[in-house]
């Protein structure tokens, strides 16, 4: 949103890097700094390693190497330090739903140890922030899923930290909490300065929310820029074509491939209600290279396995759609159309767009974010975080 110089860097990262079980590179040799007032987001996909920095840089995982400061402290060296400029709001829910809003703060403020004055006085603080007054006194298995995320919003914000965390602050809420819970988070970094780092995989809110964005893949940072910049890096127009069925994909890539204004071609699979797009099947220049968009010689096997999926036989089988980012789109648009005639493919739609941070990840990572919404993990989150709303007991 608005961009501000900021004063100093309250988070500096070096190198920072966690190995699980000597195998898994959750995070791998990061490197990055935030400014005071700076809202950061980490756009990445399952698994690709935003909660763990997020944990390293609160202190509650150790870094297997690297290093950081948040607000002037050592991660290693002051914890305690680090803890009281950073509040939290974790991923999964973590509320006690058995107790009111209110007894939830009060306990969180003892934690910290506030004394009673004062944690009546910020417990109202913040309960007027989140706009929860009323609500303060029911319990909280009555809130909504979104009084829920406002309610963990004001209780990491109760010891005044300079920094929050905020892990997934909308996964599962409706398009409408949603929108107020990013009210919320504007509020708090404008009007309270508060630093912030989110976590999300959702493009819109990114884009919405964030001054800069840090795309992370496979523990590594392939983007790192405005939302303006990242998009602006990809010159040219996206054209969007549907065919009346996956069969035709086949016969019109060979026609589209050959010709060298379309920059790069990708298959997009609609199983699902949101769109997929699938594996790249070809491009005509790489894909990084630009500032901010950068090839990692370090980047892990199965990654690289996965961006140089470019052929034929890699596309997904279900794909009806293919996204071409072409110079000058629109006026390019009839020439598709007579390659498809050419082709004898039919064409449901052609629809044209400016580039989108999806697009965006795709060139970054060859993959699309799109395709991670939908995971095992979310579905488990948010099946969670209903039970919750219903009142009942979690599984796990
Ligand atoms: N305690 C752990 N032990 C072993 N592996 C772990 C542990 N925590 C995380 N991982 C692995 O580290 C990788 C990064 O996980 P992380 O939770 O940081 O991803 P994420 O980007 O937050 O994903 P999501 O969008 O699903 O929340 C994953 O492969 C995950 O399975
Ligand atoms: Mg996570």
């Amino acid at each position: 949103m608005t961009e501000e110089v900021p004063a100093f860097n309250i988070i500096e990262v070096h190198a920072l890097t966690k190995v699980f079980n000597h195998e898994i590179r959750a995070v791998d040799g990061v490197t990055f700094n935030v400014g005071k007032g700076e809202i950061l987001g980490f756009l990445g996909p399952n698994g690709a390693g935003k909660t763990t920095t997020l944990n390293m840089l609160s202190t509650l995982l150790k870094p297997t190497s690297g290093n950081a400061t948040v607000n002037g402290h050592r991660i290693d060296e002051e914890p305690d330090e680090v803890r009281r400029s950073v509040g939290y709001v974790f991923q999964d829910p973590t509320l006690d739903i058995e107790l009111t809003g209110r007894e939830n703060l009060d306990f969180h403020g003892r934690l910290y140890h506030l004394n009673r004055t004062l944690r009546r006085q910020r417990i109202e603080e913040m309960l007027d922030i989140v706009q929860l007054q009323e609500r303060a006194d029911d319990l909280v298995k009555t809130y909504s899923g979104g009084m829920k995320r406002r309610l963990e919003i004001a209780r990491g914000l109760l010891h005044h930290p300079e920094v929050l965390f905020l892990d997934e602050p909308t996964l599962g809420l409706d398009p409408q909490t949603r929108r107020s819970i990013w009210e919320h988070i504007h509020y708090l970094n404008q009007e309270k300065e508060v630093t912030i780092i989110l976590t999300t995989h959702y493009t819109e809110e990114a884009d919405y929310l964030c001054g800069r964005i840090l795309i992370i893949d496979f523990g590594k940072i392939v983007a790192l820029d405005t939302p303006q910049a990242l998009k602006a890096q990809l010159k040219g127009d996206v054209v969007s074509l549907t065919f009346e069925s996956a069969a035709m994909i086949p016969r019109i890539h060979p026609l589209l491939e050959k010709k060298n204004w379309i920059r790069r071609i990708n298959a997009v699979s609609n199983t699902t209600n949101q769109s997929s797009i699938g594996n790249m099947m070809h491009t005509n220049q790489p894909t990084a290279g630009s500032p901010g968009i950068r090839n990692d010689p370090h980047r892990t096997k199965s990654a690289t396995s996965t961006v140089k999926q470019t052929n034929m036989t890699n596309h997904p089988p279900t794909a009806k759609q293919l996204n071409l980012l072409v110079d000058d789109g629109g006026h390019r648009i009839p020439n598709i159309v007579k390659l498809a005639d050419e082709a004898a493919v039919v064409l449901e739609s052609v629809e044209l767009h400016k580039p989108t941070l999806d697009d965006v990840f795709i060139s970054a990572t060859g993959r699309n974010l799109r395709d991670q919404r939908g995971s095992f993990m979310d579905m488990i989150r948010r099946h969670r975080i209903m039970r919750q709303a219903r009142g009942r007991p979690t599984p796990g």
